[in-house]
């Protein structure tokens, strides 16, 4: 009898204490807590809990993702993607894991791009280019945070207002960013962009994954595919040279799996240029699904599907150890990769790639799916 009662109380301890934490539970499946201040805003961290029990974890600080915690071939659960412990770190450390990123992804050449006769001008902050949406692109904002309270799913709603000419590209932008966690785990990402004045647009989310759970050893074992018959060489200060090359016969064809790694060191100019893989793919869009990777020793599985016409496949080479994660884990040298779905870098200078203006009175809407199990 005592027992019993004991067990009881123990019980209601921890339905009460789990209510305090306002837990992400299958009730409540968005905790939503303060993280940080920057530049005067709050920064919250949003804990995402699906039914199966597994969580993902989002800031509206770049509107990103900072945690995927998913299980092994063995139930064995671990975070696969790049973020920091600390809010201060994730402020300071790099500009680019699991964000959201505009309002141009990857590169326009020498940042500058000319719209109806007009030539803009934006920062420099890549070699001679400009990268990212430039040092204040959205990565580094603080966005709109509002939780879905009656979704059927975990869903997290991110806004945010980009003035006319910030970063040098015209019109008042509005952006959404909607993030629903499924029970099947996978990570739908709706965008929806909208501008008062013809600009250009080029959205991703950056996001670093490795399979073997984020911090444990390098990419190169892991096997990917890419449904994709060609993808745009680029020169020396990595912007595409304007030509479509056929991925077959090269180390740049995943249409067949392969690991990262098998054909990485070749001699070919394209990976000397990449130093690795850092080149969009252009995407035959014939499949639902676009990319998938696989990690054998633990049997997670990534599926990438998108309306996107590219998937920009960076293999981390530029990572260099000097970052240190969650667990006191450094980032080291290809030991992340990102699968960004996008347009084609530097579209703006490039009329035969597909347009990436947007105009008055037009909604830009995508969707990418980042779906996890295990084979
Ligand atoms: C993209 C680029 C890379 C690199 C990373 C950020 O993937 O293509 O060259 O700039 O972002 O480090």
């Amino acid at each position: 009898m005592m027992k019993r009662i004991l067990l009881l109380s123990l019980v209601i301890v921890a339905a009460v204490s789990t209510s305090c934490n306002n837990s992400a539970t299958n009730k409540n499946p968005v905790r939503q807590e303060l993280f940080g201040n920057h530049k005067g805003k709050e920064v919250y961290l949003l804990t995402l809990t699906n039914k199966e029990g597994n969580v993902i974890r989002l800031t509206n600080f770049g509107a990103r993702i900072t945690w995927i915690e998913v299980p092994d071939k063995d139930g064995k659960k671990d975070n696969i993607t790049f973020g920091f412990d600390e809010f201060e770190s994730m402020i300071n450390g790099d500009r680019y894991f699991g964000a959201v990123v505009g309002r141009y992804a990857n590169r326009i050449a020498k940042g500058k791009f000319t719209l109806d006769g007009v030539e803009y001008s934006l920062p420099i902050n890549n070699g001679v280019n400009s990268l990212h949406g430039g040092p204040g692109g959205w990565h580094s904002s603080v966005w709109e945070t509002e939780v879905v309270k009656k979704a059927e799913e975990p869903t997290v709603v991110f806004t945010l207002k980009s003035p006319d000419m910030e970063e040098g590209y015209p019109g008042n932008m509005n952006i959404k960013v909607t993030y629903t966690w499924t029970d099947k785990n996978e990570i739908v990402l709706d965008y929806e962009c909208t501008t008062d004045k013809k600009t250009v647009l080029n959205i991703t989310n950056h996001a670093y994954f490795n399979l073997h759970g984020a911090g444990n050893g390098d990419i190169l074992d892991h096997v990917l595919t890419i449904q994709s018959s060609a993808f745009t060489p680029v020169d020396s200060n990595l912007i595409p040279t304007g030509e479509s090359l056929p991925v077959a016969g090269t180390p740049f064809d995943f249409s067949t799996p392969h690991t990262v790694g098998e054909r990485i060191m070749d001699e070919f100019q394209q990976l000397k240029l990449g130093g690795g893989y850092d080149h969009n793919f252009i995407l035959d869009n014939a499949s639902e699904v676009d990319a998938t990777l696989y990690d054998p020793s633990t049997g997670r599985y990534m599926e990438v599907i998108t309306d996107q016409p590219g998937i920009q496949f960076y293999s981390g080479n530029f990572l260099k150890g000097t970052l240190i994660g969650y667990g006191g884990k450094p980032y080291n040298y290809r030991s992340g990769l990102c699968l960004e779905t996008q347009h084609f870098p530097d579209s703006p200078n490039h009329p035969e790639f597909p347009t990436t203006v947007l105009n008055p009175g037009e909604t830009m809407k995508s969707t990418t799916i980042y779906r996890f199990s295990v084979k």
